[in-house]
């Protein structure tokens, strides 16, 4: 009898030790939730017309805008792009110089942009040099884009090179819109009329061209 009674008993603490772990493992995966904002930071539910009763789930988007910026012009841009992406909702939009998002982070991320001044015809070389960490790490299934500011004739000349050089080096970007240049009118700016609402216009754009899953 007493014999059973420890037998009870031991399950009886096995029982108990398993409900423990299955509480300690669901406060942790309410931690993570709570305090990782992103992968899952917005899942909506939607329920279709009553005769199908589907239910679609849709992550929320997470964008990196990358860009440098010595007179603020490039970052105006990057903002608007912000803006323009963000006019539909459910997407998330960080703007960061190289540097500012490590490279290991990036994968948290569906699109990735890369916005530079055009700097003696070129992309400047912290972008590029970010750029060159980025394909060290590897990235898959990503989409991007590009833009670039410039003063004179050099329209396209840094979008150009950063997509041939994303192409070449961090081939897990599909780049799926064309690089976009913005003038600016003198090498401190201001930007040229017009130019901001292109930048948002490219955000809403870009936004069309990422598929929903
Ligand atoms: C060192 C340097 C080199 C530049 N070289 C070029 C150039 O080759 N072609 C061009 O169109 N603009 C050139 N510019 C002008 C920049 O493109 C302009 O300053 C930039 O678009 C402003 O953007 P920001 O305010 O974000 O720095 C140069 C500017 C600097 C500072």
């Amino acid at each position: 009898m007493i014999h059973l009674l420890c037998g009870a008993f031991e399950h009886y603490a096995d029982v108990r030790s398993f409900l423990r772990t299955i509480m300690l493992i669901a406060y942790l995966l309410c931690f993570i939730c709570k305090h990782t904002n992103h992968l899952f930071s917005q899942v909506q539910l939607r329920v279709g017309n009553a005769n199908k009763r589907r239910i679609q789930i849709h992550l929320m988007k997470r964008v990196a805008i990358i860009y440098e910026s010595l007179y603020g012009n490039t970052r105006q841009i990057a903002e608007e792009i912000r803006d323009g992406l963000r006019e539909s909702g459910n997407i998330e939009v960080r703007l960061a110089n190289p540097g500012g998002i490590h490279t290991d982070k990036l994968c948290d991320y569906d699109i990735i942009l890369f916005g530079s001044p055009n700097h003696n015809q070129a992309p400047t070389l912290n972008i590029m040099k970010y750029i060159d960490r980025v394909s060290i790490v590897g990235l898959e299934n990503k989409f991007g884009a590009v833009f670039d500011t410039y003063t004179g004739g050099n329209e396209g000349i840094a979008t150009k090179k950063l997509e041939k050089t994303i192409k070449e080096k961090i081939p897990g970007i599909t780049l799926v819109i064309d690089g976009v240049s913005f003038k600016v009118s003198g090498r401190k700016g201001p930007l040229i009329e017009g130019e901001t609402e292109r930048a948002r216009q490219m955000g809403r754009t870009l936004r069309e061209k990422i598929p929903e899953e």
